[in-house]
């Protein structure tokens, strides 16, 4: 099981868990459009295992897992559960469409956690993680057993839980650093240790999924690789819990760039790292820190003087991999207001960016309005339109038309005409505290829910004052989260936009719901 090869070195199995620990923290959720979106993405980025979602947490984590697992060919798909026969009865059905399904079971391994949280001794882990191997192998051939802060476990221990678990059917044991504490050269000796101590561990691979804590997570997941770890967890721009969890971008870079001295590789199509990365920040609205290894806007910048003239002589003297190999996009000016839709089906094509036939119908018609506005469209502002779209509810509500009234001395008046997907109008006019205040009290008034204003983020798409504004807003009501995002010429138009596509967001999931519920 252990050992595969690609070219000569060892092959690293890529776990993304961006739809799990990535999408189950604060602030990350997802609908499931943006679900669904990003799964297309990471099968094309070519993760190896997706772990959609943790079935058995709620219904509309199943339905998600299932909407998944019909969708992706090329990726195993996975489903988190505890070692209990109620979630893995709820994964099983949710992995009915998967073409390559995997089970992944959780059990707590450290004193803290036994001794607290599952008022368990060790014996009982051991055998409850054994009887959960074996029920998940009566319906799934691919069973990852993790040792929930195996970090904090006793080392000997941990081998003994992971012993009985391949020799139940185990066929990856994964070795989490659930609270971010390990050092790199510690976890690396850890690994190298349990790799030796555990009984049957050639029939299995031995995982890493680390936390990032004290800002080690792929410090950690590399220094596992060296000692012979044979899959790494991670996230796109290492979204999850607390700190977050090993950036996927950071590792696979690493690995990559210096295979030479990890003699280890994946099969991850570099070129859509940045695509992958920009899409994940749009649906969750986590922007990426401008610095950011790999994906931050910084990454490849060349500010100081000495640098630019090293790079512009020859690259190498700075760079150490190039933007392309990432597949960030040259920001070309080449489409303006006369371009025709041959000239922008084939930039789409040239940008990599795939496009369902009746989402393709409403970027180029965006992009034409914007044509209009704009002198020249960049590619970033294409990428824009078509990531906006992809990820799109249906409409509940859609913008007609709006006006606002405002002044230094005045207070804000917005009017704001809104048609519903029965076809009938609503027009309001509201006071605010300010021209966006009052717009979205105004849309709040017509769609009948006050949901909380959480984040309201603004920038610009590329540079200049005729630059799209892009906003970004998360609303919250009864603790759940929506995401939307506008884009327009004219900020307040853009943020009208992202709130309408929250309310769009927030009415399709509670939709939905109310159907499950009458189902
Ligand atoms: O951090 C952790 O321990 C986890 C497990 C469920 C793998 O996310
Ligand atoms: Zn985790």
């Amino acid at each position: 099981m252990a050992g595969e090869t690609m070219g000569g070195v060892r092959r690293i199995v890529v776990f993304d868990t961006t739809l799990r620990d990535g999408e189950q923290s604060p602030g990350c959720s997802m609908n499931l459009q943006e679900k669904l979106e990003v799964a297309r993405r990471l099968e094309k980025l070519g993760v190896d295992v997706i772990e959609a979602g943790f079935p058995a947490s709620s219904p509309g984590d199943l339905e998600s897992v299932k909407a998944i697992a019909g969708i992706v060919k090329d990726s195993t798909v996975a489903g988190l559960c505890r070692c209990r026969e109620a979630d893995m009865d709820a994964a099983r059905e949710a992995l009915t469409p998967a073409d390559d399904p995997r089970i992944h079971l959780f059990l707590a391994t450290s004193p803290i956690h036994m001794e607290y949280k599952l008022k368990m001794s060790p014996e009982q882990v051991l055998d409850q993680a054994a009887a959960s191997v074996r029920y998940a192998k009566k319906f799934c051939a691919d069973v990852e057993f993790s040792a929930e802060d195996a970090f904090r476990s006793d080392p000997d221990f941990v081998c003994r839980v992971f012993g009985a678990a391949i020799q139940a059917g185990a066929l990856t044991v994964n070795f989490p650093d659930t609270v971010g504490y390990a050092m790199p050269d510690e976890f690396g000796s850890r690994i190298r240790y349990i790799k030796e101590h555990t009984p049957g561990m050639e029939k299995a691979r031995l995982s890493v999924h680390c936390h990032n804590d004290l800002g080690l997570a792929v410090a950690n997941s590399v220094a596992a690789v060296r000692a012979g770890a044979d899959q790494v967890e991670c996230t796109v721009n290492g979204i999850g819990e607390r700190a977050g969890n090993a950036s996927l971008e950071e590792i696979v870079m690493g690995l990559r760039i210096r295979r030479d001295y990890f003699n280890a590789d994946t099969r991850i199509d570099s070129t859509q790292i940045y695509a992958a990365s920009r899409l994940v920040a749009q649906v969750t609205g986590v922007k990426v820190q401008p610095n950011k290894a790999i994906v931050g806007e910084n990454a490849f910048a060349h500010e100081a003087g000495i640098h630019q003239h090293g790079v512009l002589v020859k690259r190498e003297t700075y760079e150490i991999m190039t933007p392309e190999s990432i597949g960030i996009p040259k920001n070309r000016m080449v489409l303006g207001k006369h371009s025709g839709r041959h000239a922008f089906e084939n930039r789409l094509r040239e940008l990599g960016l795939s496009v369902d036939d009746a989402a393709r119908e409403q970027i180029f018609a965006q992009f034409k309005e914007l044509a209009d506005k704009k002198k020249t469209v960049s590619d970033r502002d294409i990428e824009a339109l078509v990531m906006g779209a992809a990820a799109a509810v249906p409409e509940t509500w859609h913008l007609d038309h709006w006006a606002v009234n405002t002044g230094s001395a005045l207070g804000a008046t917005g009017t704001i005409r809104l048609r519903h997907k029965d076809g009938k109008y609503r027009k309001l006019v509201s006071m605010g505290d300010g021209p966006i205040d009052s717009i979205f009290r105004a849309i709040n008034q017509i769609v009948g829910k006050e949901p909380e204003l959480e984040l309201y983020e603004i920038g610009a798409i590329t540079g200049g004052s005729a630059s799209q504004g892009e906003t970004m807003v998360k609303i919250a009501m009864d603790g759940r989260h929506w995401n939307g995002r506008g884009l327009s010429t004219d900020v307040i138009e853009s943020s009208i936009r992202a709130y309408i596509s929250a309310i769009n967001a927030m009415e399709w999931e509670l939709g939905r719901e109310e159907e499950r519920r009458q189902e």
